[in-house]
This record gives structure tokens, sequence and C-alpha cells, in this order.
């Protein structure tokens, strides 16, 4: 999540926290915990710092956030609450399983049987059966799918359809799929800005909204999983959440969030989880927890020690979220005309993608292989998604105050770094300069036969 001394930082607490218990240990004393079974009712250490720094990120606790559909503001303040879990597809089980407790509390269904008893995803995302299917991890049992909008899609869209027409043409599917399931969806998860599924895109912000509150005047629950884009990671706003921030303007109508492992810092001690709005009171009363909530789940006084010192660099690193996604963004356009059209690239913040230009599946997981291959030349990472056919830009969201280092890591000085721009410009060129070649290796490979992806819609 970060890099260089501010890494050091927020990892540091935490070895230390253990290296006072080993010499306790050693001196034959007691130890502070470095973990806890949680069933077992003793008291996590560090969990009140963890959520003091968590809850001012909510969306609900945002002065935008707090009236929305079905909430009335005034009393959602005390009843939140968070279940924490080790990994993100934990969280995001969890998630549905807590929503549709709840919709089953209220009389909606859920799982005791009633009308709602359906997880709506997205036709393309991260969520398949496998992490947020009840019935089962290869059958889609449960789950239904809602329209998206995508560079992936059957040539529906085309050159000549202008953004607006577009995004009321997506707005109309969604009115359509919500007037056949609405009565039957307990609950909804979105990204609020897509992660592997489709490498980074952004939504058209108007189509997010229409979503998530015809989704809530249905009487969904809609989840935002912000594992991939949550963490500031997103740059809107420069808040924990993209749906926390006023220029998406969900935040009222958001019922769950959930986080991802890259709150523990990426040291070993794996922390996620998912914080819920409203509902507390009612499952405490009704005897009720999550049904996958594991003996050591959020249970790590070093992960929770982590997350409290991550969570609190982020306000520090907004204003190089917003510089490294200049350089990011500039980049990828020039990769778009460098390539002469080959990558389609998009994002926000320090998270974005490119997208081979090519209808056909199996020629763009081609060209990412291409790229895989040019990227491990020159020594640069990128997250390669051969499933969609494009590749991910997440840098640490400090990447751009990291100064230009030769390749045993010694500074290259003032004035050349200057003149380089830094590592992050280092590193975007050499992704430039890969993911051209490969796209020249497609020309030579199938021709110099560009797509130009256009938006559609995916059913
Ligand atoms: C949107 C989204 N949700 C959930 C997950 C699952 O997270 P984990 O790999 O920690 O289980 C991912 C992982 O990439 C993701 O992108």
């Amino acid at each position: 999540v970060y890099s260089g001394r501010r890494l050091a930082r927020v990892l540091r607490p935490a070895l230390e926290l253990q290296c006072a218990a080993l010499a306790a240990l050693d001196r034959g004393q007691p130890a502070p915990p470095l973990s806890n079974h949680t069933s077992a009712g003793l008291p996590v250490t560090h969990l009140a710092g963890f959520i003091d720094a968590l809850a001012p990120s909510l969306p609900w606790k945002q002065p935008h956030g707090t009236h929305g559909l079905g909430g009335s503001g005034d009393d959602i303040d005390d009843d939140w609450f968070v279940s924490l879990q080790s990994e993100g597809a934990s969280a995001v089980f969890a998630a549905c399983d807590l929503l549709m407790q709840l919709q089953a509390l209220e009389g909606g269904g859920g799982a005791s049987g009633g009308a709602r008893s359906l997880v709506a995803v997205g036709a393309l995302s991260y969520h398949g059966p496998a992490s947020s299917s009840f019935g089962g991890a290869s059958s889609s049992f449960g789950q239904v799918r809602y329209p998206v909008p995508s560079l992936l899609s059957a040539r529906d869209g085309g050159p000549g359809e202008c953004p607006e027409a577009f995004e009321a043409r997506a707005c109309a599917a969604i009115d359509d799929w919500l007037g056949r399931h609405g009565d039957s969806v307990g609950v909804l998860l979105l990204e609020p800005q897509w992660g592997s599924s489709q490498c980074a895109m952004p939504w058209p912000p108007s189509v997010l909204l229409h979503l998530a509150r015809g989704a809530k005047e249905c009487g969904i629950k809609v989840c935002a999983d912000e594992i991939m884009c949550g963490l500031g990671r997103h740059g809107l706003g420069g808040g924990v959440f993209a749906s926390s921030s006023a220029v998406l303007g969900v935040a009222g109508l958001v019922d769950a969030v959930t986080f991802g492992k890259g709150l523990g810092g990426g040291a070993g001690d794996v922390l996620a989880g998912v914080a819920v709005r409203k509902g507390a009171a009612a499952l405490g009363a009704a005897g009720r927890t999550a049904l996958q909530s594991h003996t050591y789940s959020g249970a790590s006084s070093r992960a929770l020690l982590t997350a409290t010192h991550v969570l609190q660099e982020l306000p520090r690193t907004s204003s190089l979220v917003a510089a490294g996604a200049v350089a990011v963004g500039r980049n990828l356009r020039r990769l778009e005309s460098e390539s002469r059209g080959g990558w389609v690239c998009h994002g926000q913040g320090l998270l974005w993608g490119g997208v081979f230009a090519h209808r056909d599946q199996s020629v763009r997981a081609q060209a990412v292989i291409r790229l895989g291959e040019h990227c491990d030349r020159l020594g640069v990472d990128v997250y390669r998604v051969n499933r969609t056919g494009g590749f991910m830009v997440t840098p640490p969201l400090d990447a751009a105050e990291q100064p230009l280092t030769d390749d045993n890591g010694h500074g290259k000085g003032e004035d050349q770094g200057d003149r380089d721009g830094g590592a992050l410009e280092e590193a975007m060129a050499r992704l430039r300069r890969a993911a051209v070649e490969a796209a020249d290796d497609m020309d030579r490979e199938i021709g110099p036969r560009r797509d130009g992806l256009h938006m559609g819609i995916v059913h």
C-alpha cells in the first residue's frame, strides 16, 4: 500500500509489539498477546484503535451520507457494526450473509425462505459463484446478474454513440432489470470502480448512482465492495472509500462496505472485513451473527495495529495519489497513441488499467502474455489480467514521491531524478515501452487490426 520510509513507519509498531512480546517471554514474564482466539471472549487488543481509525471514513459518517433511502439518519449512528474477516473473499461472503439476515429480520426474506433470496452480481464482475453464492462453489444458484457498462460488450455500441446517449441506454437497461428482479433480490454487490474484471474502469458516475438508487428504491440492500478500489486507491477526494466520496454521491445509498487485506500492509497478518450501516441491535436481539465468523477472524493484534497506522497515514498521501494519478494518466494516454489504439486505457487515482483493443478474448489474452514478456525483460511489474485481456497499474499510494534510484537502489542524484520525474515516471515509461512492443508483436501475429472498443452493455 505504501513504499519506502512510510511503509517502514506503518509496519514498525507491529514489529515492536512482537519484539516486546518475545523479550518478555525470554524473561519468563507475561507477554502482550499477538493474537486472540476471538470466540473465547477475551479482549482483542488494538481493536478499539482500529475501529476509531476506520469509523470517520465510513460512507454513513459523511455529511452527505447520513440520509439515504431506508435510513432516517438519526438512528444509525450507534447501530453500525463491523465483521472482521481474514481476507476479501470472506469479507464479501460475510457482507452477503449479514445483509441477507437483516433482510430476513425486516421481513424481506433471505435465508428464511422469504421472497428476497437472490444476491445480484454485475454481469462482469469479481463476484462469481465462488465468492458470493450461497448455493455451492460451482453453481450460480442464488445469484442473478445485473447489466453493466463495459468496453467488453458485444457490438451494441458504436463510435457514433455519445456518452449521454450511452448512459441513458445503460440506465434504461438497469430499470428494465430492476423491473424484473427488484422484488427477488436481497443484496446487490457493486464495485464503485472495477477491479480485474474490467481492468480498473471507472463507472460512468450517473449510471452507478442510478443503479444504487434504483436498487434501494426496490428494497434491495447495497454492498459496495471496495477490496480493490478502497483504501484511498480510487483517488476520489482523498478518502478511504470511493463510496464515501461526494463525487459519486452514493454514500447515502450504501448499506455495507468491504475492505481488503491491504490494511495489514502486506506484512503477513491478514485482516479484512465489512462495515454494515445498520442492524447491530436487530442482529444482537435475534442472537444472530455472521455465518462465517471463525475463531481467528480479525484476531491478530499486529494486523489491527498496522491497519490503524495504515489508515492514519492515508490523509497524508492524498496529494501524492493525485500527483500519481496525473503521471499514470498522462503515460497511459501516450500509450494509447503510441500503440496506435492497440491499448484502450482508463482509471482514476492510483487504479488504472488498459484492455487490448480486440473483440476476441483469446486475442486479448495473447496480447497480455506478450505484455508480460516485455515487462519481465524491461524490469517492470504490472497486474496482468489474462482472463479479461488487459492489465492494471496499482502503484504504492505514495509512489509519486519516490526518487529515482539506479539498479542497485542508489539515488541517482537530484538533477537526474528531477529530469526523469522519479521512480513512478521511470516505471511508467518502461510499462509504456513494454505495452507498445506487445502491440507491435500482435500486429505481426494477427495483423494491424484494431477494434476501437466502444462502451456497450453486458447482460
Ligand atoms: C473486488 C474484489 N472483491 C474481493 C476480492 C477478494 O479478496 P481476497 O483475495 O483477499 O480474498 C478481490 C480480490 O482481488 C476483489 O478484487
